[in-house]
């Protein structure tokens, strides 16, 4: 029985040594050590011997046992450990790789000069219209009939407006003007805001129209509001926005809104005045439209006449940024080419 027990152990020792897998030791384990396995086999058979037999061979098979036992468990661990860092090799992020490339974008040229034009404006005490009141789609009745512009009037079409087929009266709006009188109609004087937004008109596209564009309105309601008021906010604003005084000039001309109403020029930026493409010979460039709020109009919004007087202006928005920028053509703005947008990245 002795040599049973060393025979056992021997192949045991010699099955562990062989052993590559962690697999090929759990069967080991299995085959010598478990319940039904070749060790337990023979204790079972150590009650049929001496006193003596049984305590010399059955502490040699206890010590047998614990030695394969930690055999197996050495080898375990080494096999373990081995397998562990083959997954971890396979499994190795590098984490000195680049991440991954987002490209920044950058802010429209024409988020950022109505950004620039509304700080401005919000600084000389102006504030800006709510949205609801400065929609692009309007009825006649705000683009134009309380402006001062009756139905069938010629005036009507000094804007080339694009109908739609919504309702007879809805249009795209021509002009940010109507948000006047929604501001008119909800708020009692002093009035003092500006409203920015897009335009629709019906024109044909080419290098300085486009059958959208932005547009600015302003307009100021108090008791004493003069035509000098008019000029020294506009003054100061072109002051502020070219970042220098450049001579203006105000020069009369008509909107069925304002009375008297004026055109303002500035010196052009391109030849200081001397003539050139740009201002086509003429050394000036035209920027907005202003003038005295009509009676009429603040007489359709059930404001005294008598009492309050304002004035309003409208400025294009494109025609500023490709005056500061020297942008020869508008469409440049619409046509989302990055070559242009990139150059507008702070
Ligand atoms: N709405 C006018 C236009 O689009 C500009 C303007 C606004 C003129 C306010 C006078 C007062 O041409």
């Amino acid at each position: 029985m002795k040599e049973q027990l060393e025979k056992i152990y021997s192949d045991a020792a010699s099955d562990i040594e062989k052993a590559v897998t962690v697999k090929d030791l759990e069967d080991i384990k299995f085959k010598y050590l478990g319940r039904k396995g070749e060790f337990n086999e023979i204790k079972k058979k150590l009650k049929d011997l001496s006193d003596e037999d049984k305590r010399i061979i059955g502490s040699r098979a206890n010590e047998i046992t614990k030695q394969l036992e930690s055999a197996i468990s050495e080898k375990f661990q080494i096999f373990y450990e081995q397998e562990l860092n083959k997954k971890l090799e396979k499994e190795r992020i590098d984490i000195t790789l680049p991440g991954q490339y987002i490209p920044r974008g950058s802010v429209h040229p024409l988020t950022s000069t109505t950004n620039e034009i509304v700080a401005i404006f919000q600084n000389l005490g102006f504030s800006v219209a709510p949205n609801e009141e400065s929609p692009e789609v309007e009825t006649e009745y705000f683009n134009f009939d309380m402006l001062n512009v009756p139905k069938d009037h010629p005036a009507r079409d000094m804007q080339d407006t694009f109908y739609t087929n919504i309702a007879k009266n809805v249009v795209l709006r021509s002009q940010t003007s109507g948000a006047q009188v929604h501001v008119m109609e909800n708020q009692k004087p002093p009035i003092r805001i500006i409203a920015p937004g897009r335009v629709y008109r019906n024109e044909n596209i080419n290098s300085r129209k486009n059958n959208f564009f932005h547009q600015i309105e302003g307009l100021y309601v108090d008791k004493n509001i003069t035509f000098g008021d008019l000029k020294g906010v506009l003054n100061e604003f072109i002051r502020l926005y070219f970042g220098a005084v450049r001579p203006t000039r105000f020069r009369s001309s008509f909107f069925p809104f304002t009375e008297p109403s004026a055109e303002v020029d500035v010196q052009c930026i391109m030849c200081e005045g001397k003539g050139c493409r740009t201002c086509s010979g003429t050394g000036w460039l035209e920027i907005l439209g202003a003038g005295m709020v009509d009676p009429n109009v603040l007489r359709g919004v059930g404001i005294d006449p008598d009492v309050y007087s304002g004035f309003a202006f409208g400025m294009g928005i494109e025609r500023l940024a490709m005056l500061k920028y020297a942008i020869d053509d508008i469409r440049l703005f619409f046509n989302n080419d990055l070559r242009f947008l990139e150059q507008f990245k702070k």
